[in-house]
């Protein structure tokens, strides 16, 4: 799969104050060599970094800095500028600028052309380790995050000012490559179960479990951002749903089962997010169970296993689990991969104190047969636009005609 911005891409790449500024005069190399156009935005703090006139030399356009700038307003406004970009980049984004977007705060001409372009929004983070870390920063990337802003880097090591940590800028080929304006997915049909299921005990009460649906939901729109038609089956949840090709609200497993079963056929890629009760009540009571007996007895049958019926499907979908586990959460991900014959699983702990069922955050370990990725403790709409991009690297890869 190529995640590489596609030749005649319009790139407008901002440059913040940092001293990672001075990579960002390689980056627009790259940028160029792969054919994009690019037009460079300075702040004003980055002109103490490096001067306009090395960005107008590498780029062939000259940086803008002023948001008031007759001269260059008035060959191509600000509006105009703003219409013009397919992409906006953000390299280095310092934790100023990080806030000052996540406010929508637009005080110079960088800012105010992120809040006037309906480009997608990428950026690449730089600061002190500490600055990255500080609780005001974080929540500032989660809130750029959950608007779908595509956050590459940073990486982890030794950094200008001689702490050692998270902050560095990432090179400027892992930048260049980690930009997708082209969406692997577009088009592909994906269905996506989420949410919790509830067994019905009598008509008051069910028996349920604790998943909120989130990682399911992100997911889906994850998926979507790279070009996919998601259709979701969707148990009980309080949230409402991002939009989709389809949404599908269901209770039981028996309902999920169907309406899956009745899409399976028509989908590219199946992603079993849900929590799926195992067992249900054999007889639920048609009137509400009284309080009679000290002890009360329920037999339970099997549902139907969804994501294992998927999976045995011809032709099957590019099938995705995911394993819930208290323990030994590799070795009996690893089992499920196999014994279900699904194409990849995404693993979680639950039951800890971080991540999980119904917290914001989550951790994952994706297994395939042959490799295995670790997607540390993060927001679930950042970590689930993660995994997408897996899902789609391994889709692709799935797919790719044999040479
Ligand atoms: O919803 P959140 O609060 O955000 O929490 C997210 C989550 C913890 C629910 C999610 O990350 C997760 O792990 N989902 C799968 C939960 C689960 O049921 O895991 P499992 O190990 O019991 O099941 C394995 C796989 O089989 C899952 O893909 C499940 O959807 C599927 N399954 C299970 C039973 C069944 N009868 N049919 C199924 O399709």
């Amino acid at each position: 799969m190529s995640t590489q911005p596609s030749a005649g891409s319009r790139i407008l790449l901002g440059v913040g104050g940092g001293i990672a500024a001075y990579k960002s005069v390689e980056l627009v190399r790259r940028l160029s060599e792969q054919g994009c156009e690019v037009q460079v935005v300075m702040t004003r703090a980055a002109t103490a970094f490096v001067g306009p006139l090395t960005f107008q030399a590498v780029s062939g356009r000259p940086a803008r800095v002023e948001m008031l700038d007759p001269g260059a307003e008035a060959g191509m406004g600000h509006i105009e500028l703003a219409r013009w970009a397919d992409q906006i980049l953000i390299a280095p984004a310092t934790a100023d600028l990080m806030a000052r977007l996540a406010a929508g705060i637009a005080d110079d001409l960088l800012t105010t052309l992120v809040l006037a372009s309906p480009a997608p929004l990428a950026i690449a983070p730089a600061m002190n380790q500490q600055m990255w870390r500080h609780p005001a920063t974080q929540d500032n990337l989660a809130r750029l995050c959950a608007r779908g802003v595509q956050v590459i880097g940073p990486g982890v090591g030794i950094q200008a000012c001689g702490d050692e940590g998270p902050g560095r800028m990432l090179e400027p080929a892992e930048i260049a490559a980690a930009l997708h304006p082209a969406r692997p997915l577009d088009g592909a049909r994906v269905l996506l179960t989420a949410g919790p299921t509830r067994e019905p005990l009598d008509p008051v009460r069910y028996l349920g479990n604790r998943s909120s649906g989130r990682m399911g939901y992100a997911l889906a729109e994850a998926l979507t951002a790279l070009g996919a038609r998601v259709t979701l089956v969707s148990g009980p949840t309080a949230l409402t749903p991002p939009p989709l090709e389809q949404v599908v609200q269901v209770e039981t497993a028996l309902q999920m089962h169907a309406e899956v079963i009745a899409r399976a056929a028509a989908c590219e890629l199946f992603v079993a997010t849900a929590a799926v009760a195992d067992y249900r009540p054999v007889a639920p009571a048609e009137t509400k169970i009284k309080k009679e007996h000290a002890a009360l007895e329920i037999r339970l049958e099997r549902n139907p296993d969804i994501l294992a019926e998927v999976a045995a499907h011809r032709p099957a979908p590019f099938t995705v689990g995911f394993a819930a586990e208290t323990e030994r959460v590799e070795h009996y991900a690893r089992g499920k991969l196999v014994d279900k014959g699904l194409d990849m699983i995404a693993a979680n702990r639950v039951g800890g104190p971080r991540g999980g069922f119904e917290r914001e955050e989550n951790a994952l370990t994706v297994l395939w047969s042959d490799g295995q990725r670790e997607l540390p403790m993060m927001a679930k709409p950042r970590l689930a636009r993660a995994l997408a991009e897996l899902i789609a690297e391994r889709y692709l890869e799935h797919h790719a005609p044999s040479s």
